[in-house]
């Protein structure tokens, strides 16, 4: 029995010690397996001798029973909501206004990240996690300990000595990874997703049985205190988030400390531009007074800090109406249905169409001409309806479907088996037409300047274009008879055609359009087949083999050249045509930086293409944010909070020194 209870405790012990290397400093000391079998012989033990299981045992972290309602839980220090700024000048105003009030020529502050998620208090006596409750109003939320026992970042006990009473604030998140996760999981058994990780957390968290939660990979991170404030004796807020970190909470490595409003605002836009890339939702950053004494005397108004102020980013959603549903036809023939809104500013952007992808998505969403609805913008991705407001749908709406016939040329419209696409399967029709040629003079393509998608509709409506090879049988006298056309831009046009004729080989086969060959499947394509016209022959296995592309890519590239009129059409554009065969890459695994992940950071006094080119000649891989798979972080001057996270990560840090000595232990 007294053995029992030793290697109980040993366990919980060794087991919070991986919960907290794993969770919290995303650093884990041992195998999963290993995590595994500890866990397991603790289960073992606390079943044979369930008198001896204990509250802060991470075996209550997969959830235990269910809880009969919620209680309510009243805040000994009120949890203060936040002002709001929404640009540079109200930001600098807040400061203005503090520095009077507090009759300084400069201010210290701290800049987080705001988090888009669920505030809670976690409250600690002697060291071990007793209540759990959600903000509410401020002043009582409720009790969802049974919850927040299962997140795993949050400690069951504190580490090191600590005071008697303690509760720390923080915001309660799910990770997009997870969301996704989850998503995927409810739309397969046929469940509503959640409209965004904010609303699954705090369904989750409102959950009675903790198992919910359990399976859910919520995190958390801490960036405030209730009572025990005094008795952590820190005199600045950098200094609490350090002390807080070292009890076994997570603070966010992604914060700038002691900074004037100026360098708050720099920490702003860089997470503006990291917004996208970052692995949980921020809807903007929180500044906040770094001196205690000075926000004790700041003090309060209206239930607000005078000492802090949330700059918030741009909003992402708002609401609008659908005045029409429209199919278009793409370059496959594939039917989109488009939702056209009444237009609406989201962030800074008029948005008026939203892509509605396919009739599942419509009788998902249930969008009907007329609803109002959520739109949503995350950075460059196409607008999305996330939700119809059903309060203010109008009376006599109908259900959308899309038309069974081609809009563009009345050809009955197909489904395959599998696909939840449907198609016009009339290769000459207008619209597919139309959106081929445009691909073959896009960007990534041809890149042929002048020839946008007016000229095209121009073009293919007055016969004179029907497939790309006509675009360079084009002359002057043709051109300057077009509608809008100026001799000048003719010229151009000319101009541009015979450059564009100079065209390396995987833009080509981009150009060509074909199901499932995008930019970087043309490159594969090209380097191994860097004469093409080998590929017209090159047989389905042979195309498999390549590295990187599957049995459907393959097949796909093997039907479009198996169509006599697709095959005639490309002989005759390799003859037009200057193809320049792609240079020969080093193969993968070589080099001195082979399978390595690197971040460039700060000011590097090379441009960053270029590093970026020798990084990958080299064999390594350069991506934009900092993970614990990150090799290395090769940091120029005013590295910022990229170098934070690094640090926290102890992902290894070099300078350009640095760099180019790895770079130049090249074998030979
Ligand atoms: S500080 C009085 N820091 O924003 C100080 N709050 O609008 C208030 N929030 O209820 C808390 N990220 O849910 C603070 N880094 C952060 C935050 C943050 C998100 C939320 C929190 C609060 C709300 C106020």
């Amino acid at each position: 029995m007294a053995d029992a209870r030793q290697r109980i405790d040993e366990l919980c012990r060794q087991l919070a010690e991986h919960d907290h290397d794993y969770y919290v400093l995303d650093r884990p000391t041992v195998s999963d397996a290993e995590y595994d079998r500890l866990f397991r012989e603790l289960v073992a033990l606390e079943e044979a001798h369930p008198e001896l299981a204990r509250a802060d045992s991470p075996s209550q972290r997969v959830g235990g029973e269910p809880a009969e309602g919620f209680e309510t839980v009243r805040h000994a220090v009120p949890m203060l909501s936040l002002g709001n700024a929404a640009s540079v000048e109200e930001v600098e105003a807040f400061d203005a206004r503090l520095r009077k009030l507090l009759e300084s020529e400069a201010l210290e502050y701290t800049a987080e990240p705001k988090y888009d998620g669920v505030a809670v208090e976690l409250l600690y006596e002697r060291g071990e996690l007793t209540l759990g409750s959600t903000r509410g109003d401020g002043r009582t939320g409720e009790d969802i300990t049974h919850n927040l026992r299962t997140v795993r970042s949050i400690p069951l006990r504190l580490r090191g000595p600590a005071p008697e009473l303690l509760e720390v604030r923080g915001e309660v998140f799910l990770p997009l990874e997870e969301f996704a996760r989850v998503n995927a999981e409810r739309l397969e058994r046929g469940e509503e997703p959640f409209a965004n990780p904010r609303n699954c957390t705090a369904g989750t968290l409102r959950q009675l049985d903790p198992k919910v939660a359990a399976q859910r990979g919520l995190d958390i991170f801490v960036y405030g205190v209730g009572r025990g404030h005094a008795e952590l004796e820190c005199a600045s807020f950098a200094a609490q988030r350090r002390r807080l970190g070292e009890l076994g909470f997570k603070v966010d490595g992604r914060f700038a400390a002691g900074c004037s409003v100026d360098q708050a605002v720099s920490f702003h836009r860089e997470l503006e531009t990291q917004r996208d890339s970052l692995p949980y939702e921020v809807d903007g950053s929180v500044l906040k007074l770094d001196e205690f004494a000075l926000r004790e005397r700041a003090g309060e108004l209206n239930r607000a800090p005078r000492w802090a102020v949330a700059f918030k980013f741009p909003a992402r959603q708002e609401t609008t109406q659908v005045k029409d549903i429209r199919a278009y036809v793409g370059r496959t023939g594939a039917l989109t249905p488009v939702a056209e809104l009444e237009p609406v500013r989201i962030g800074g952007v008029t948005v008026a169409h939203a892509s509605l992808h396919n009739q599942d998505e419509i009788e998902r969403l249930d969008v009907r001409v007329g609803d109002t609805v959520f739109v949503e913008r995350a950075g460059d991705v196409i607008p999305k309806i996330v939700k119809v407001v059903e309060q203010r749908r109008p009376a006599d709406t109908a259900k959308y479907r899309l038309p069974e016939e081609c809009p563009q040329c009345g050809t009955k419209v197909v489904k395959g088996e599998e696909e939840v696409v449907r198609r016009c399967p009339n290769l000459a029709c207008p619209a597919q037409v139309k959106e081929r040629l445009r691909h073959f003079s896009s960007r990534g393509a041809l890149d042929i300047d002048g020839l946008g998608t007016k000229l095209v509709d121009q073009l293919v409506e007055r016969g004179l274009v029907k497939r790309p090879l006509d675009f360079f049988k084009l002359d002057l006298e043709t051109l300057v008879d077009l509608e809008r056309m100026a001799d000048k831009s003719a010229d151009n046009l000319i101009e541009a055609l015979k450059r564009a004729k100079q065209v390396p080989a995987g833009r080509l086969l981009y150009g060509l359009g074909i199901r499932h060959v995008g930019e970087r499947v043309a490159q594969l394509l090209a380097e191994a087949y860097p004469n093409l016209g080998d590929l017209l022959d090159a047989e389905f296995e042979a195309i498999e083999a390549i590295e990187e592309i599957g049995p459907i890519i393959a097949a796909s590239v093997r039907e479009h050249f198996d169509v006599s009129d697709n095959r005639n059409e490309f002989e005759k554009l390799l003859d037009e045509l200057d193809v320049i065969p792609p240079e020969p890459r080093p193969p993968a695994g070589d080099g001195p930086l082979a399978g390595k992940s690197l971040v460039l950071t700060g000011k590097l006094s090379e441009a960053r293409g270029e590093l970026k080119k020798r990084i990958e000649a080299a064999g390594g891989k350069v991506k934009s944010a900092v993970t614990p798979r990150t090799d290395y972080l090769v940091a120029g001057e005013k590295p910022g909070s990229k170098r934070d996270r690094a640090e926290e990560l102890g992902v290894e840090i070099l300078d350009e020194e640095g760099l180019r000595g790895l770079l130049e232990t090249a074998p030979g």
